[in-house]
């Protein structure tokens, strides 16, 4: 008699294949499928002993606790800020992401970013596609190479944005919870001071309690109108309404971001400006990437239910 397959829910969409794979190998169902979500789990929550998911969607501490059974989270993608670590831990649930496979796409992004912003390269396509090449030059830009970037949060991504500026001759500052040893970058306890030394000052630092709006109006005006912000993070690391103002009133330059406080909301304020470079989080959005972190998110979950152990389990230190 073959064994019971694990019950697993789904949480969130994934990808064709990902989907047809978990319903070959796993007693799958996919909760966004229930016209009546609470009423499903209310009958059927105590029968499932995993859930996947992705970074966008998570696992908030209500749906962990209506699955009294549940020993596994496995989530597309690298932040875990949509998961209740904490109510996981207290129920002994162990929960796995998808670090070290995206790390390229995100660090690309931001470098894409920064340069696109500095340089202003939507509004000069939107410039030539609108006809007023023929009536005038594209106004001067901000010149990147050889100039001061800041990184916020020098963990893999930080890491792999700041070799890729290296590359651009600039000089690298840092700050994070503590300094890093292994690294030629100047670190800076705080992040004020950090905008204030620097001209580009790019986020790559996890979301959770401790970063929420770090951002400041105070940080954007250490930044100063001269000054450009990247987040390729989490919108929740930015006082969006400070950094709308910021802008409005230059006083900073420009800002490139791939990620809001409430998405796909984006406010009406930043779609007005010219001086925003704006993506709908596709730092990871590569084909590759996503392959290769849902193979991880497969992997994890074959490892889990053959011997209890996850290959990526979410560090929380
Ligand atoms: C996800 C993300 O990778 O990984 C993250 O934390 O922010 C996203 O780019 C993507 O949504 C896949 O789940």
């Amino acid at each position: 008699m073959s064994a019971m397959k694990p019950r697993l829910l789904q949480n969130g969409r994934l990808s064709p294949a990902l989907e047809k794979t978990l319903a070959e190998e796993f007693d799958t169902h996919p909760l966004w499928r229930e016209s009546d979500p609470s009423a499903f789990l209310a009958q059927h929550g105590a029968e499932f002993v995993g859930l996947v998911t992705s970074a966008m969607v998570g696992a908030r501490a209500p749906l962990i606790d209506v699955l009294p059974a549940l020993k596994v989270i496995a989530s597309r993608g690298v932040g875990y800020d949509t998961i209740d670590i904490a109510a996981a831990q207290r129920r002994g649930i162990v929960v796995s992401n998808t670090p070290g496979v995206l790390t390229d796409c995100v660090a690309d992004l931001a470098i894409g970013a920064l340069i696109a912003v500095a340089r202003a390269l939507p509004s000069a396509d939107r410039f030539l596609r609108r006809g007023d090449w023929k009536r005038g030059r594209f106004p001067m830009q901000t010149k990147v190479s050889g100039k001061r970037l800041g990184v916020f949060g020098l963990g893999r991504i930080g890491r792999a944005i700041a070799t890729r500026a290296a590359g651009f001759g600039l000089e690298i500052g840092y700050t994070d919870v503590k300094s890093q040893s292994d690294v030629p970058y100047t670190f800076m306890p705080t992040l004020v001071e950090l905008a204030g030394w620097c001209d580009f000052l790019v986020l790559s630092a996890s979301a959770g309690p401790d970063t929420r709006k770090v951002v400041s109006a105070a940080v954007l005006d250490a930044l100063g109108p001269q000054g450009f912000l990247v987040n390729a993070a989490r919108g929740s690391l930015v006082d969006e309404a400070a950094l709308v103002i910021a802008l409005q009133d230059k006083r900073i330059a420009g800002a490139a971001l791939d990620v809001y406080e409430n998405e796909p909301e984006v406010p009406e304020a930043l779609l007005a400006l010219e001086n925003v470079v704006l993506l709908p989080h596709i730092s990871s959005s590569t084909r590759e990437t996503f392959n290769a972190m849902e193979d991880l998110v497969l992997a994890n979950l074959r490892r889990f239910f053959k011997d209890g152990t996850l290959l990526t389990p979410v560090s929380t230190i």
